[in-house]
């Protein structure tokens, strides 16, 4: 949702602002633009589009400067043109922002009755607007940015400078995350820390509520209230995230490929590889014996993740699991009571939705548990357990590894939560644990063997406008992400059912140009799904059917095509399943031509609601 960066150099800014925006371009590729000051003057160039655009104009006119800001946009207010790209400037004042200002319409209207004239139609230029005016009445520039946030309300990471003060950025946080990084004789500020790796791993998060006055040798920052506060500098590993496309023609591709191998690292985080035992450090971060319910919260992909997490904790450890996306769940004005234990689970650990749930239940009273990538975020911070998933960073848009590591840790978490509960014994737990543990190696050999197959019928699935998905089960969840994750790269509209409620509507839709993909491994369900598969059939349904070898042998339907994976064990079935249903999204939208990584609409982190 917008990245934005700065710089208070002793060289020219403008190239490094575009690189470090390279780096954010994964929260929304609507727009770019940078602005410096030179000779007391600001400048700015902005394109509408990728980076790439803004990289051009860049290089036919230059922009000198030591100080500067810049942006990436994720547009919510007024369409992707070059006219709304940030930075938004007002007689001397520069501002970028990521978030959505929510009083802006008042402060439009206010500021319009007060004679300004906007530029465009953002919710950002009230911001410039606001400062601008103050410095026209003779305020100063920290006086400028204390009265402009006592009056707007919302999300918010700005940064601003002022034509008269080229050595000086100023910032504030609410909500959005934003990082301030120290170099030597230069300060840095970017929405998260890997837009600042190549500059410095040394680095500041400002609190909400913070501001900060940054200069070439470090920053002030205060409190909403105007105090002086100290925030911790840190160490981060950013640098170590400095990530390419390797030998893969997308970072969706090699994200799907990493998963074997992302998936051991969680592994050895979460249980005892020799021992085939949930380590108990992670058993002990949540008292799953006292507890009489669990909360799951979460959006889009990572919500699907806590929905088989939900039939696990309900299988193996008996406990009722309530669970929601979490823009319902921050809303519903839910009874919590304290001996319920609430689980966020998100890639980024920075939605805006899924912050606001954790908040909520920690307001409650809730023990809060954070299922996240990204360990510096604000979800892991703000929660009282962490439950790193490490993945490694994830840049392709469309979520597969963060997915199916969000599982892995969801299983181990199930399993010591069954444990602790007196519901799985020793003998139970060896098992389950050494399955977990076979994950890797089967994957591996699923991608070693599917994509041939997967590759021709993507090339025939492209040629449909509508697709359904279905599963029982933990194959339900799996069925709805498999509509998801089509439907994002691929622009193919798709629908995920369980299987059970076909006949109780969508069964209405099918006809020879509706596939229908029915995830079916030979579990306790299958009986039943075939039942629903020959409801398709007997419609002229054409059925892409992704089960294992036991279920391949059992079913003489004829199909348009049959994926078979290898029997698995139940626990393990909906990672290994996942493998087909991202392949064969991810080679349709190849075939189609769409940007496969950064697909239209999208952002990787939504800090807005
Ligand atoms: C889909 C996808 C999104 C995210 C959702 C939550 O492929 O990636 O649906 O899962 O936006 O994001 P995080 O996990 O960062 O909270």
């Amino acid at each position: 949702m917008c990245g934005i960066v700065g710089i208070v150099g002793k060289e020219p800014v403008a190239e490094r602002l575009v690189d470090a925006l390279r780096r954010l371009e994964y929260r929304g590729y609507d727009s770019a633009g940078v602005a410096t000051i030179h000779d007391g003057v600001l400048k700015r160039r902005r394109a509408e589009g990728k980076l790439f655009n803004l990289e051009k104009k860049l290089a036919s006119e230059p922009l000198a400067g030591n100080i500067g800001i810049a942006h990436t946009r994720w547009a919510t207010h007024g369409i992707p043109n070059e006219t709304n790209a940030h930075p938004h400037f007002v007689d001397g004042v520069a501002v970028v922002h990521n978030g959505i200002i929510e009083n802006f319409s008042e402060l439009k209207d206010e500021l319009s009755a007060d004679g300004a004239t906007f530029e465009t139609q953002t919710d950002t230029e009230v911001v410039a607007q606001l400062l601008a005016r103050s410095r026209r009445a003779g305020m100063g520039r920290r006086e400028a940015m204390l009265a402009m946030l006592k009056q707007v309300t919302g999300a918010y990471a700005l940064a601003v400078i002022f034509a008269d003060d080229p050595s000086t950025i100023m910032a504030a946080r609410s909500g959005p995350p934003l990082a301030i990084g120290y170099g030597r004789g230069e300060t840095y500020l970017g929405s998260d820390a890997i837009a600042l790796a190549p500059f410095t791993n040394e680095i500041t998060y400002l609190v909400d509520g913070d501001w900060a006055v940054i200069g070439r040798d470090g920053a002030f920052i205060f409190d909403h209230d105007g105090n002086a506060v100290d925030r911790p500098r840190q160490i981060t590993q950013a640098a170590a995230y400095m990530v390419d496309k390797g030998n893969h023609r997308h970072f969706m591709e090699k994200e799907i490929y990493e998963q074997p191998e992302v998936i051991s690292h969680a592994l050895a985080h979460y249980v005892d590889l020799g021992a085939h035992t949930v380590r108990t450090a992670v058993s002990d971060a949540i008292d799953f014996a006292s507890l009489r319910g669990l909360t799951i919260s979460a959006c889009g992909t990572a919500y699907l993740a806590g929905l088989i997490g939900k039939y696990w904790f309900e299988r193996y450890a008996r406990l009722p699991v309530e669970i929601d996306v979490a823009s319902e769940f921050r809303y519903r004005e839910i009874p919590l009571s304290t001996d319920q234990a609430a689980l966020f689970i998100s890639q980024s650990g920075e939605t805006a939705d899924t912050l606001a749930s954790l908040r909520y239940c920690h307001d409650a009273g809730l023990k809060t548990g954070a299922v996240v990538n990204v360990r510096e975020s604000t979800i892991a911070r703000e929660s009282d357990a962490v439950f790193p998933i490490l993945a490694g960073p994830e840049i392709g848009v469309a979520s597969t590894k963060a997915f199916t590591c969000q599982l892995t840790v969801l299983a181990s978490l199930a399993i010591a939560a069954g444990k602790a509960r007196g519901l799985i014994h020793a003998d139970e737990e060896r098992q389950l644990v050494r399955q977990l543990t076979e994950m890797p190696r089967l994957m591996s050999g699923v991608l070693n063997s599917i994509e041939p197959q997967i590759e021709a019928l993507s090339r025939e699935l492209s040629k449909y406008k509508d697709v359904l998905y279905l599963g029982r089960g933990t194959s339900y969840p799996l069925a709805l992400e498999g509509a998801l994750k089509l439907k994002e790269i691929s622009y193919i509209h798709a629908e995920g059912y369980a299987a059970g409620e076909l006949k109780h509507g969508p069964i209405a839709l099918i006809d020879e140009n509706m596939p229908v993909i029915v995830i079916a491994p030979h579990d306790r369900f299958f009986e039943k799904t075939v039942s629903n598969m020959q409801e398709v059939a007997a419609r002229g349904g054409k059925i892409i059917f992704i089960t294992d070898e036991r279920g391949a042998a059992a079913s003489k339907l004829p199909t348009m095509a049959t994926i078979t994976l290898p029997n698995v064990a139940e626990i393990i079935a909906p990672m290994v399943f996942s493998l087909p249903i991202q392949l064969l999204a991810y080679h349709t939208a190849v075939f189609m031509g769409t940007d496969v990584d950064q697909p239209r609409n999208l952002a990787k982190s939504v800090t807005v609601e």
